[in-house]
């Protein structure tokens, strides 16, 4: 499975007053088992790109192909591209609305006409993949949770579809850092369980840097960038220009650099950082 954004245009309230191009030819390819992120400044298209992948917007020109599919071509039965597919929204524990968690999990591998078995039993593994207890919470009203547990409960009725490709809309948006870390955290453990693509919107660069395979830089509709995060974080002028920050590591190595340290350029963790330093300060003495 693979994704290819092919010259992407979305324009909304066309010949309208209020027309808005919102994506000029954005084009990137996300392959089997990446983690893809996605950054950008507020109001740049990330979340109207979202929408194009599994099939919600309709873009005024330009081509999806999910799977070898162009998914914007009429006929296209859109209920297998969203089985394919599962987007999470930004704050998608708006969307509770069950009796219980069990319920709420459920409600979109119901749709998907299984049987009651096969649904009891992707409800719970969903539930344990975002890392809750099932017994513990199955039978609890999803509005009894902590913010961190409603946003985890959200993601497991998208995992439970099992869609082939995870796109998370800001995940943890409005989280508490013990949250965003866990969420993060779960994030990351359902990509690897699963091996599939996860597409993900971030506004923290430390979080995109460090678990990313591939980035994609949006500003007002336009890519500017796309690549490891090596190669995306070490152009830092365009970056800047665009109004995103480095990850806070690189920030500071980079000052360190312009200080006339030696160091490498483009350090994106904590550990090379750690470890750099020493050695400089080893050689200074
Ligand atoms: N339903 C809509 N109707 C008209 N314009 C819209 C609509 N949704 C978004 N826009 C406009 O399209 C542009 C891109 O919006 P979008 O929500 O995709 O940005 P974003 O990168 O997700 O922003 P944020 O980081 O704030 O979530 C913005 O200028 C926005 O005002
Ligand atoms: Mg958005």
């Amino acid at each position: 499975m693979s994704i290819q954004v092919e010259n992407l245009v979305h324009i909304y309230d066309k010949g309208m007053p209020s027309e808005q191009l919102a994506l000029d030819n954005v084009s990137f390819e996300a392959e089997d088992g990446q983690l893809v992120g996605i950054i950008g400044h507020t109001g740049s298209g990330k979340s109207t790109l979202l929408q194009h992948l599994n099939g919600l917007l309709r873009p005024h020109s330009g081509k999806v192909i999910v799977g070898g599919v162009d998914i914007t071509q009429p006929g296209v039965p859109m209920v297998q591209i969203r089985k394919k597919i599962g987007l999470v929204f930004q704050y998608p524990e708006y969307q509770l609305f069950e009796e219980t968690v069990a319920k709420d999990v459920a409600f979109g591998p119901k749709n998907l006409g299984l049987s009651e078995e096969e649904i009891a039993e992707r409800v719970r593994e969903a539930i344990e993949l975002v890392g809750l207890d099932y017994e513990e919470v199955a039978e609890r009203s999803p509005f009894d949770l902590s913010g961190g547990q409603k946003r985890r409960v959200a993601i497991a009725g998208v995992v439970a579809m099992r869609p082939e490709v995870l796109i998370l809309d800001e995940p943890t948006a409005g989280l508490d850092p013990k949250a965003h870390q866990d969420v993060l955290k779960m994030v990351q453990e359902v990509h690897e369980r699963t091996g599939n693509i996860t597409i993900l919107v971030s506004h923290n660069m430390a979080d995109i840097a460090r678990l990313c395979d591939k980035v994609v830089v949006i500003d007002s509709g336009k890519l500017v960038a796309v690549g490891t995060p090596y190669e995306v974080f070490s152009q830092k002028d365009q970056l800047r220009e665009v109004g995103l920050e480095l990850p806070p590591v690189t920030q500071f190595t980079e000052t360190l650099r312009e200080k006339g340290i030696e160091l490498d350029s483009t350090i994106l963790d904590v550990d090379t950082a750690v470890s750099q330093i020493a050695k400089y300060l080893k050689k200074e003495k």
